[in-house]
């Protein structure tokens, strides 16, 4: 979710750049991209305003007017949030690193820890947390603040390789850990919204005095790099006395870089001193929580709220997870279910690229070195020409052969996990989550929207009205998607 937003204000920055947008117009004169709004003052200005709450289904709606399908707009390089982590790195720090996570992410070891902790989180935290909701009766629980606390815990235990509990879903949680969970969201949603503006002076001011956000920003990262380092500093310890052969990624990639592993020396080689090789390591771990937390969770939440908008569909999940026993590999519809929420809601909406040097996209629109090449999952799951006449609707049954088996399409075509060199990492391990979450859920509870939502259209990631108190609280993806289990 969070890569997303910071992705979508880079891109609003960018339509509000007007004047530079103006000049580069004039240089590329043989593209074919649609400009929606040539007004060569404003620009997009005050539609962006208008729809600002709306922005991804307007973005829809400005690519399907498009007859290439493409719409042109500039913009500088997107805010650095993540250090050189596998997300943000490219070259040769990018394809040690991503030879390394691919290793890890494909061992027998990582798979088996990674069900442990996805067991040990369902059974001993979610459930009875919902089991206790459900025993109250008519209150109603807010399901995406539970399977967001949910998905954090676990990828921080799988990145970590510690116990989190960030969360109101055990009783008395950790502060420390609920203070960590705090920060992630805070450090997000702060450099979320500073992406809307450019630096300004006042900005700079307050970083300078450190206060404000600057210094709510400042504190939350202290807190992320606290929690990470004090990990790292214990893990080190540990491994001086034993070897442990930890599991968890953060473990893996420190052992890999002391060793000649995956090329994990040439990576720890990279590394002026053990400072920086440390700070790297953080980056690393950062990075795997960011790409996890939000994520699964996000596409839950999407998941149970169109299944209870679509009792045929709802009925026939109940009926193959009573069927299948704890075997999620053999819930095909359930895995249906599960692709179609995310077509038509994309954990990770919006996403895009830099280009290196002047390039042109087979529709023949021109890109200029700088930039941005983006593309839209959310818009492209709600395309006529790509899913036909009912893409607007929930139909889990389009990913099913004869046999009732998934049938998985081309990731250019449903490019939900990325497509290339770059396509996600975790993208077994969190249908892993969400089937076996949803599995649990669903043969145990009946899930009730308490406000379903009027049509299709996402609602706002934000509150424009919230206040300084509620200022750092994403509404994120499912919005109101409050459930009632029962
Ligand atoms: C529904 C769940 C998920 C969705 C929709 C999703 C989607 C994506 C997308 C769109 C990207 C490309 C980002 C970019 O390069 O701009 C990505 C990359 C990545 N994802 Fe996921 N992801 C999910 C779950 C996970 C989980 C659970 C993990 C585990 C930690 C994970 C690990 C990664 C990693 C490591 C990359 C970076 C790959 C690279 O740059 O080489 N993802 N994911």
């Amino acid at each position: 979710m969070e890569i997303a937003y910071v992705l979508l204000f880079a891109l609003t920055f960018f339509l509000l750049g007007l004047l530079r947008r103006v000049a580069i117009r004039a240089k590329t004169a043989r593209t074919t991209a649609h400009c929606p709004h040539p007004n060569s003052v404003l620009g997009n200005t005050l539609e962006f305003i208008r729809n600002r709450r709306r922005f991804f289904d307007w973005y829809t709606d400005l690519l399907r007017a498009s007859p290439s399908g493409t719409i042109e707009a500039s913009a500088p390089p997107p805010a650095e949030l993540i250090g050189d982590g596998l997300f943000a790195a490219d070259g040769r720090l990018w394809s040690l690193q991503r030879k390394l996570a691919s290793h890890a992410f494909s061992s027998r070891a990582l798979r088996r820890f990674n069900d442990g902790v996805l067991a040990a989180h369902l059974h001993h935290r979610l459930l009875p947390f919902l089991d206790a909701a459900a025993a109250k009766g008519n209150g109603g629980v807010d399901l995406q603040d539970a399977l967001r606390r949910f998905g954090f815990d676990a990828i921080c235990h799988v990145a970590f390789g510690v116990v989190q509990s960030s969360s109101s879903l055990v009783q008395g949680g950790a502060k420390n850990d609920e203070a960590l969970f705090a920060a992630f969201d805070a450090a997000l949603e702060i450099s979320f919204r500073r992406a809307l503006t450019p630096a300004t002076w006042l900005r700079r001011l307050t970083k300078l005095l450190d206060v404000s956000k600057s210094r709510r920003l400042r504190e939350a990262v202290d807190v992320i790099d606290r929690h990470a380092f004090s990990v790292l500093d214990s893990k080190q310890a540990a491994r001086q006395i034993r070897d442990g052969g930890d599991p968890d990624l953060l473990s893996r990639f420190m052992a890999a870089m002391d060793e000649e592993e995956d090329g994990g020396s040439d990576l720890g080689a990279m590394f002026p001193n053990p400072h920086a090789k440390r700070r790297f390591l953080r980056d690393v771990v950062v990075g795997f929580v960011l790409a996890g937390k939000d994520t699964t969770s996000s596409a839950l939440t999407w998941f149970f709220w169109l299944l209870a908008a679509n009792t045929r569909c709802d009925r026939r999940v109940h009926e193959e997870v009573a069927a299948a026993g704890d075997d999620v590999k053999a819930m095909h519809y359930l895995h249906a279910a599960i692709t179609e929420a995310m077509r038509l809601y994309p954990p990770v909406p919006f996403n895009g690229r830099v280009a290196l040097a002047d390039d042109v996209l087979p529709s023949g629109a021109a890109v200029r070195e700088g930039w941005h090449a983006n593309y839209s999952a959310y818009a492209m799951g709600r395309m006529e020409e790509i899913w036909g006449k009912d893409c607007m609707e929930f139909v889990p049954e389009r990913w099913l052969g004869a046999g009732g088996e998934f049938v998985p399409v081309d990731a250019a075509r449903y490019p939900v996990f990325h497509a290339g060199p770059r396509v996600c990492l975790g993208k077994e391990m969190g249908y892993v989550q969400m089937k076996t979450v949803a599995a649990a859920v669903i043969r145990r509870f009946r899930v009730e929207v308490v406000s379903p939502l009027a049509n299709m259209e996402m609602p706002p990631a934000l509150r424009d009205d919230c206040d300084d108190e509620n200022e750092g609280r994403a509404v994120g993806a499912a919005c109101e998607a409050a459930g009632r289990v029962c």
